[in-house]
């Protein structure tokens, strides 16, 4: 029976980091880091499943990750591409929600096709929905509701209005980040909607993610007091 938690977060964000780290200290190049750290997703969306978590978003790819070399890049989409056709039958059988967020339009045809394919096929199921952040940047989000915003031409707008044209409209506001690797900083993830979330720093590269870690994360979550500005 897994730990029965009395506070779980509603929505778990992830910024999945240290792939690089985890292959470089093994002499491997950083593909190889990338390769364990889709493992490690998939992992992880069965600990969502076991602990009862609703809504996971993972960091996978930023507005700011198209500076790495072409090489590197081509791997991350290639490990995408096999990960999704892959996990066709999987995420289908668990009966999870596939979602993304992010602007597609410069990625590969074939792997748009597969994604939104994909989030039409599972669009349905409601135990746990997964998003994965793919060219996701909070600025870029920000920006394009905003141009969303002038195009329907409004003169002004309240919070709500703004939320709606966010690629996360259909997401609940997260409630717990972790990142992993032991940076301390957002890099660019959900900005306007982290505004309340729980932050949680890991020392531990992603590729090496497990239940332990995860369930420790959790710990701290259920011990958390969240004050939203007034007085508990
Ligand atoms: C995170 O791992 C994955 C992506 C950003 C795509 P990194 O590739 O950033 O790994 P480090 O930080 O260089 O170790
Ligand atoms: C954040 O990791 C982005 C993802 C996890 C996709 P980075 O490795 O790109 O972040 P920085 O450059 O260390 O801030
Ligand atoms: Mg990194």
């Amino acid at each position: 029976m897994a730990y029965k938690f009395k506070k779980i977060p509603n929505h778990l964000a992830i910024i999945m980091d240290g792939n690089g780290r985890w292959a470089t200290k093994r002499g491997l190049p950083r593909n190889y880091g990338h390769k364990e750290g889709v493992n490690a997703v998939e992992r992880t969306i069965n600990y969502c499943l076991k602990y009862g978590i609703k809504y996971c978003t993972f960091f996978a790819f930023s507005t700011e990750n198209w500076k790495r070399s072409k090489e590197e890049i081509d791997g991350i989409f290639s490990l995408l591409r096999s990960y999704i056709t892959k996990n066709d039958d999987l995420f289908l059988k668990k009966e999870v929600k596939i979602n993304y967020i992010g602007e597609l339009t410069p990625f590969p045809d074939d792997l748009k096709s597969i994604l939104v394919n994909y989030v039409k096929k599972t669009k349905d199921f409601d135990k746990l929905t997964i998003t994965f952040a793919l060219n996701y940047g909070g600025r870029d989000d920000l920006v394009r509701a905003v141009n969303k915003i002038i195009e329907k031409g409004y003169k002004n707008i309240t919070e709500q209005q703004l939320l709606q044209e966010l690629d996360t409209k259909d997401l609940p506001e997260p409630d717990f980040v972790i990142r992993t690797s032991g940076e301390q900083r957002l890099s660019n993830f959900m900005l306007y909607q982290m505004a309340y979330s729980e932050l949680y720093f890991s020392k531990v590269y992603w590729p090496s993610f497990n239940e332990k870690h995860f369930t420790k994360a959790l710990k701290v979550y259920e011990k958390r007091k969240r004050r939203y500005g007034g007085l508990s």
